[in-house]
């Protein structure tokens, strides 16, 4: 099958969604992390891991709360300031294990980082924003031997939901750069052909009101391209045909994780 996607360039495109991401985008079942450890032979706790692409954090984090010290690293300056703002607040506030996290503004494909010293290099969500072969020739350079590629990404499972499908639909004809599990085309990103990797694919639920699953999709890099009144009417449209659906403004969404993992 063909696979195209958002046009790498745009990978800077978060820092103009910051706040909407850092507030709305979900986190990740637990049950990642332990297919994680399982299927890279690495324990979090005490690892040294690469997030590669951390954005806001929420991967990072999920990450420290496991006990790893974190280089998160991103070329977005706005990501990267929610990213270390929640780190800052949450030193006092958050029990977090040996964990820690350490912010590097810094491009996936040329790793601002010494050869060898990584146990795990992480792209959660954020692998198909970087270029295919240099970014793996990079994570090779920075892992020890034994160290571990993982890349996972959340997406809605409509095949679950009707309503969930009936939604993706109707952003797919409304939204001319959207990519997502509501076109024929779509897929995974293929990082199975850049290494090779054992697959997984875990469900989970989300339960989200309605104004922040609609905040998130404020996030998505498909929305930001689109101009502004027409991505307002779209969110409004939504917003009306969602509370149709649940009234009481409270959506539990069917979603999937995809985990790859290279040895
Ligand atoms: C969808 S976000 C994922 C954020 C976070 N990992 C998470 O789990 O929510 C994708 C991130 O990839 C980053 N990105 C884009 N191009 C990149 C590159 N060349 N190197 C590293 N990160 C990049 C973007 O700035 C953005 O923060």
């Amino acid at each position: 099958m063909s696979v195209t996607g958002p046009s790498r360039a745009l990978g800077r495109v978060f820092d103009r969604v910051a706040d909407a991401y850092d507030a709305a985008r979900p986190g990740y079942p637990d049950e990642l992390f332990r297919a994680l450890g399982e299927m890279s032979g690495v324990e979090l706790t005490g690892a040294t891991v690469v997030d590669v692409g951390a954005g806001t954090g929420i991967s990072a984090r999920a990450l420290r709360e496991r006990g790893a010290r974190v280089v998160a690293l991103d070329p977005g300056r706005e990501m990267l300031a929610r990213l270390v703002a929640r780190n800052l607040s949450s030193s006092t506030a958050e029990p977090r294990g040996q964990g820690v996290v350490v912010a590097v503004q810094g491009d996936g494909n040329a790793l601002p980082i010494r050869d060898g010293g990584a146990d795990l290099v992480t792209y959660a969500q954020s692998w198909h924003w970087l270029d295919p072969a240099a970014s793996v020739t990079e994570a090779r350079r920075v892992l020890r031997d034994g160290g571990a590629i993982a890349a996972w990404w959340n997406t809605t499972d409509a095949g679950r939901a009707d309503w969930l499908a009936a939604y993706e639909v109707r952003l797919a004809e409304s939204c001319p750069t959207y990519w997502g599990p509501a076109l024929p085309e779509w897929n995974v990103p293929q990082i199975a052909a850049a290494l090779p990797v054992e697959e997984r694919w875990l469900r989970w639920t989300r339960l989200v009101a309605v104004d922040d699953f609609l905040l998130d999709l404020r996030s998505h890099s498909y929305m930001v391209t689109m101009p502004q009144e027409a991505a307002d009417e779209l969110v409004a449209m939504q917003r009306a045909e969602l509370l149709r659906v649940f009234p009481e403004g409270v959506l539990t969404v069917p979603m999937r994780v995809y985990l790859a993992v290279g040895r």
